[in-house]
C-alpha cells in the first residue's frame, strides 16, 4: 500500500523574511501545495533557541504566519499554524532526545556555526533543536520536507532518528522516512556581501541581503551596492567558479525569470555586471515589492492573522494527537 504524500515545513519567527527563504523554502512551498497536503509551521519553539525579546516574538510570529499568506498558501487547503499551540512537538521532542544520540548531534554543523566559539555557553535547546525539528514532521508522518540546502544535515538526521526509533520499538514503517525537497536551481542564496556565506537574518549588514518587505528603493540600491568584480559576465557557466559574488547574481537572475543560467550567460556574454543589476533589480521590485506590500498590509489584521493560526492549530492538533497515541503505545507509556 503506497503512503499518502503529506509536506511539512517550518520557518522561525526570527525576523526579517529575506530573499534566501523566499527562493530557497517559500517558492517551494507555494508549487507544492497544488500536489499535495501541506502543513507550514511558525517555529517559534526553534526560535527561543536563542534569546528573543518576548514582544518581538509575538510580533515575528504574526509576520511569519503574514508572509506565508502573502506569497500565496491557501489557508484553508493547507495548515498553517504556530508550533507552541499543538503542545504534541515538545513531547515528542522529549522522546525522540532519548532515541537520537550524542554523536549525531556532535556532528551538526548548523550547532557549530550558531554557538561560535564559546560552545559551553550555548543553550541546551541549540544544541537538540535537530531533535525538535525531527519531531514536528514525524508528530505527523509527514513524507516530504521542503527546506533550503542548509537544513539537509538536520533532515538526515530526522531520517536516522525515525528509522532508529522504528527498529528500536520493532515498529517498522511506523515512522515513514520523510524526503528533502530541495530547490535544484538555488538550493542556497549567498549574501550580496559575500559570495561564500548564505544569505542570512543574522549577518550584521543589511546590505548582504533583500529582505521581502524592502521598498523598490532600497532593493536598487542594495543591488547596486551587491559585491561584484571586475570582469564582464562570461559565456560559460564553468567560468563562474572562482566568481562567488557574479555566480550568486546570475542565479538569482535566472531563478526569477524561470531561465536556465546557461540561456542568460549566451545573452550577456561580454557584458559589464552594471547591465546584469539593472535587470536584477526590476525583476526583484517586480517579484518582490507585491510580496512586501501584502505582508504590510496583513500584518496590521491581526483579528484575521489569529484567526488563521487557531484554524490551522484545531486541524494540526486533531492529527497530532492521534499518532501521539499510537506513539506512546509504542514506547510503553501509559
Ligand atoms: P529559517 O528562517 O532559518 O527558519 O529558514 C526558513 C527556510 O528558508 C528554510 O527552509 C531554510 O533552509 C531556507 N533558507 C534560509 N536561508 C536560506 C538561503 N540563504 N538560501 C536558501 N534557503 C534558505
Ligand atoms: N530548522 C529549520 C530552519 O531553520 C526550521 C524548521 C523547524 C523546519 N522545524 C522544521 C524545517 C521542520 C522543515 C521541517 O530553517
Amino acid at each position: 500500500m503506497s503512503i499518502k504524500k503529506l509536506a511539512f515545513s517550518g520557518v522561525q519567527p526570527t525576523g526579517n523574511l529575506h530573499l534566501g527563504n523566499y527562493l530557497g523554502a517559500l517558492t517551494n512551498f507555494v508549487s507544492l501545495q497544488k500536489e499535495m497536503e501541506c502543513i507550514f509551521c511558525v517555529v517559534d519553539l526553534h526560535a527561543i533557541t536563542t534569546f528573543q525579546n518576548p514582544k518581538e516574538l509575538k510580533q515575528n510570529i504574526f509576520e511569519t504566519t503574514a508572509a506565508f499568506l502573502a506569497i500565496g498558501l491557501d489557508e484553508n487547503k493547507n495548515i498553517i499554524f504556530n508550533q507552541s499551540s499543538v503542545s504534541g512537538h515538545a513531547e515528542l521532542a522529549w522522546i525522540l532526545n532519548c532515541v537520537s544520540r550524542i554523536g549525531w548531534l556532535n556532528r551538526m554543523t548548523q550547532f557549530k556555526d550558531k554557538a561560535g566559539s564559546d560552545k559551553e555557553k550555548a543553550s541546551v535547546g541549540l544544541y537538540i533543536y535537530p531533535n525538535l525539528m525531527a519531531a514536528d514532521i514525524l508528530l505527523y508522518k509527514a513524507t516530504h520536507v521542503p527546506v533550503g540546502a542548509d537544513q539537509k544535515q538536520h533532515l538526515e538526521l530526522c531520517r536516522d532518528v525515525a528509522q532508529k526509533f522504528n527498529k528500536d520499538f520493532k515498529s517498522e514503517n511506523f515512522f515513514p522516512i520523510p524526503e528533502p525537497l530541495i530547490q535544484k536551481n538555488i538550493s542556497r542564496v549567498m549574501s550580496l556581501r559575500d559570495g561564500t556565506k548564505k544569505m542570512s537574518k543574522s549577518e550584521e549588514s543589511d546590505y548582504s541581503r533583500i529582505d521581502l518587505k524592502d521598498s523598490a528603493d532600497e532593493i536598487v540600491k542594495k543591488i547596486k551596492k551587491a559585491k561584484t568584480d571586475s570582469s564582464p559576465i562570461p559565456g560559460q557557466e564553468k567560468e563562474l567558479e572562482k566568481r562567488p559574488e557574479a555566480l550568486n547574481l546570475l542565479k538569482i537572475y535566472a531563478d526569477l525569470k524561470k531561465t536556465p543560467i546557461q540561456k542568460i550567460l549566451s545573452e550577456m556574454e561580454g557584458k559589464e555586471f552594471s547591465f546584469l543589476k539593472n535587470k536584477l533589480s526590476d525583476s526583484l521590485v517586480a517579484t518582490i515589492c507585491p510580496v512586501g506590500k501584502k505582508i504590510k498590509e496583513l500584518i496590521d489584521d491581526k483579528a484575521y492573522l489569529e484567526q488563521v493560526l487557531n484554524k490551522g492549530r484545531e486541524k494540526a492538533l486533531k492529527k497530532a494527537e492521534e499518532n501521539l497515541k499510537k506513539i506512546r503505545e509504542i514506547v510503553g507509556l501509559l
